[in-house]
């Protein structure tokens, strides 16, 4: 197979033709799809046909498969596969109604964060559900000098779901049972993160709750909210961001959670339009 790479307007993000993942990509299309993964962080692969197993084959060739913390939406056979739904099916939901729509990368509260994502489409409605792409290397390439020199090895502390406001719907105390709370202890991890393959520096710190940032180490809370709000309202100015449209079942979208964060929009998806696609995170490294 040869593939060929088309990035999606002028943005980082590109769209991969010539690769069919049913077969299980040989090595060289391997090797060049994982350079494409590096160079674009951001991987579109419409048209597949997989079923979970060969879904989680592909996802092996990144690393180890990691189940996601909430068990319940785990898939029923392929438990490294978590199921994200907003159809209700026997009173039950079938997945996670809405997996993040907020500014986050995927397990960034553990201590080994994951690697790659991919997201693979069962049903996508006719519109909404987009899901947003922040570049997080270009948005600390372009901070201001004087804010590099302050996040120079600088650390965050994290815990996933953690919120000022213990009452919060979606914080920990709320939503994670003992078990899973004690799955999730508080992490720490740098600010800046150099990426262990290509090298390039990123700003990793997250707003999302579950991201769970509580602060930047060894600042005065107060100065650490403000350098906080600052580097956020940075990364998410538009030339920063790309809004990646879904155009239907057999769509397949990849990332790098260590140079990039994501925004889903499910928050808004109105109840009758179903969208449900299956998710693959796998382990990483520790983020240095
Ligand atoms: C996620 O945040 O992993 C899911 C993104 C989406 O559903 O668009």
């Amino acid at each position: 197979m040869s593939l060929t790479a088309r990035r999606l307007g002028d943005s980082f993000v590109a769209e991969i033709s010539g690769v069919d993942l049913a077969q299980g990509p040989d090595d060289s299309t391997w090797a060049e799809l994982h350079r494409a993964y590096l160079e674009h962080k951001v991987l579109y692969l419409p048209g597949q046909r997989l079923t979970a197993e060969q879904l989680c084959r592909f996802g092996e060739r990144f690393g180890e498969i990691e189940p996601h913390t909430v068990r319940m939406y785990r898939h029923p056979e392929r438990p490294g596969i978590t199921i994200l739904s907003n159809r209700v099916e026997t009173g039950r939901p079938k997945g996670i109604r809405d997996a993040g729509s907020h500014w986050h990368s995927d397990y960034s509260y553990k201590a080994v964060p994951a690697n790659v994502t991919i997201l693979y489409a069962l049903e996508i409605p006719d519109e909404g559900g987009d899901t947003l792409f922040c570049d997080m290397e270009a948005a600390y390439a372009a901070l201001p000098d004087d804010l590099k020199v302050l996040l120079e090895g600088r650390r965050q502390a994290v815990q996933y779901r953690w919120h000022r406001d213990r009452g919060h719907p979606e914080s920990r105390w709320k939503l994670l049972s003992p078990e899973e709370q004690a799955e999730s202890p508080e992490v720490v991890h740098p600010a800046v993160r150099t990426h262990p393959e290509t090298g390039r520096k990123a700003l990793y710190l997250f707003p999302g709750i579950t991201s769970g940032v509580k602060g930047i180490i060894g600042m005065d809370p107060a100065e650490s909210d403000a350098l906080l709000a600052q580097i956020w309202a940075h990364c998410t100015q538009e030339r920063f961001v790309h809004r990646f449209k879904w155009s239907g079942p057999g769509d397949l979208l990849l990332w790098d959670n260590r140079c990039t964060m994501h925004h889903a929009t499910t928050d808004r998806l109105p109840p009758d339009r179903h969208r449900t696609l299956w998710r693959i995170n796998t382990r990483g490294t520790v983020p240095a």
